[in-house]
């Protein structure tokens, strides 16, 4: 999902814009900035490109939702439902405003089942929060009737589906809050940052000054600044900005290029009956960062994954089920509570009984998914090939596992 691979002269000289005043934070300095504010600018291209009311830069993803749950108000006690599959960035963020993370199951989209979201609601629910995982999106309708229906807050976290669309509309805009990863493996990158959008002024004025230590930014001298909140040093520098800048506006080339090969490397998957394909509550707005396919039984999905291997063309290919990072199977710190600062025994009980639950359903979807990862450098022969090196190694093991039944 990488625009470092279209890495250039644009970022370049946007950077060397900021080098050349020397300026690197994003407040005050006024006279010597010489009129350069190269986050100021990249906050109105993002409200400008997706369509949001506003837009708050920060210093990562992580940092992004922290800050949107804050100005939500989403704190101490409150439970916040989410999906099994996500990074762990999304559960770090709700822990670090002291709020639990209620983890449901996910369906064939690989986003949150609509179903498990209703069945997790309890008095203490505040929050839900689909993540859109791997460039496509979650049934943003249904969840939406849910959010009304029980007056909960929708929060997107759209960090990794950047250029993502639902019935027109950009991920990361349609809820009461959403936010993108600019980090260095995201559709655009800043080396690090990550933006919170919403439409709700005062949600946004929040995250300003949350993000900034509390800051009001009401006056020109920054250190007469008054501070209604507390706050955080959440803020995005400079340089960072100024390569989102030079990214944001190679955005739509390389959505078109990520459309493309992610349509050549699908229809070559589709040449085998036994593939299924994610379900995409909108496919015409998937942003294409991967292709996500699935096998018929964990077993297959295992010996394909081993056959890839082999045959050494398993780069760029993930098997989540087995994941460190990315599915709850493996989030062992989360499970033990494996806080270096302590817990409050009512936050470390919630999250005991929230992370330790069967996640069956998770599972068999989980253990038997592949998603490949698309690039934007494949030329159409490249893509051809490896095409073809997946369908020998997947026909190879489907033969193999026909003939020991
Ligand atoms: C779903 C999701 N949420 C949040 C984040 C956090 O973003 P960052 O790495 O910029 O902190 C990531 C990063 O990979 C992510 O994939």
């Amino acid at each position: 999902m990488p625009g470092f691979e279209l890495w250039g002269e644009e970022e370049r000289k946007e950077v060397n814009d900021v080098l050349e005043t020397g300026i690197l934070m994003r407040y005050g300095f006024d006279g010597p900035r010489k009129g350069i504010w190269k986050s100021k600018e990249l906050e109105q291209a993002i409200c400008k490109t997706f369509g949001a009311g506003y837009a708050q830069l920060t210093s990562s993803g992580t940092s992004a939702l922290t800050t949107a749950m804050a100005a939500l108000g989403i704190g101490a006690g409150d439970e916040i439902i989410m999906p099994s599959f996500t990074f762990v960035a999304s559960f770090e963020a709700v822990l670090s405003v002291g709020a639990i993370p209620v983890l449901v199951d996910v369906d064939q989209s690989l986003t949150l089942d609509p179903e498990a979201v209703r069945n997790a609601i309890t008095h203490k629910t505040k929050c839900v929060m689909p993540v859109h995982m791997c460039g496509s999106m979650a049934d943003l309708d249904a969840l939406q009737t849910i959010c009304d229906e029980h007056d909960l807050i929708l929060l997107e976290d759209a960090c990794q589906s950047i250029g993502a669309t639902y019935k027109g509309k950009y991920v990361g805009t349609i809820g009461d809050a959403g936010t993108f990863s600019f980090d260095f493996v995201k559709t655009i990158t800043c080396g690090e940052g990550g933006v919170v959008m919403t439409n709700n002024e005062s949600v946004y004025k929040k995250c300003d000054e949350y993000s900034d230590h509390g800051h009001d930014h009401l006056g020109v001298d920054r250190g007469a600044d008054l501070h209604p909140y507390l706050g955080y040093n959440y803020r995005i520098s400079e340089l960072h900005a100024a390569v989102g800048l030079a990214q944001i506006n190679k955005l739509h080339k390389f959505l078109e290029i990520q459309k493309k090969n992610h349509t050549q490397l699908k229809n070559i998957l589709s040449q085998i009956p036994e593939i299924s394909f994610r379900t995409i509550p909108d496919p015409e707005g998937d942003s294409c960062t991967f292709v996500s396919w699935f096998l018929p039984t964990e077993e297959i999905t295992r010996a394909v994954v081993a056959e890839m291997k082999a045959q050494n063309i398993l780069a760029g290919n993930f098997y989540w089920y087995d994941n460190n990072w990315h599915y709850i199977r493996k989030w062992n710190h989360l499970k033990e509570s494996a806080s270096m600062h302590p817990f409050s025994p009512e936050l470390k009980q919630a999250l005991h009984e929230n992370v330790n639950k069967d996640f069956s359903p998770s599972d068999a979807i989980m253990s038997r998914c592949i998603s490949t990862s698309i690039s934007l450098l494949w030329t159409e022969q490249q893509i051809q090939e490896k095409g073809e090196k997946m369908l020998a190694s997947i026909r190879k093991v489907l033969r193999d596992s026909t003939v020991s039944k």
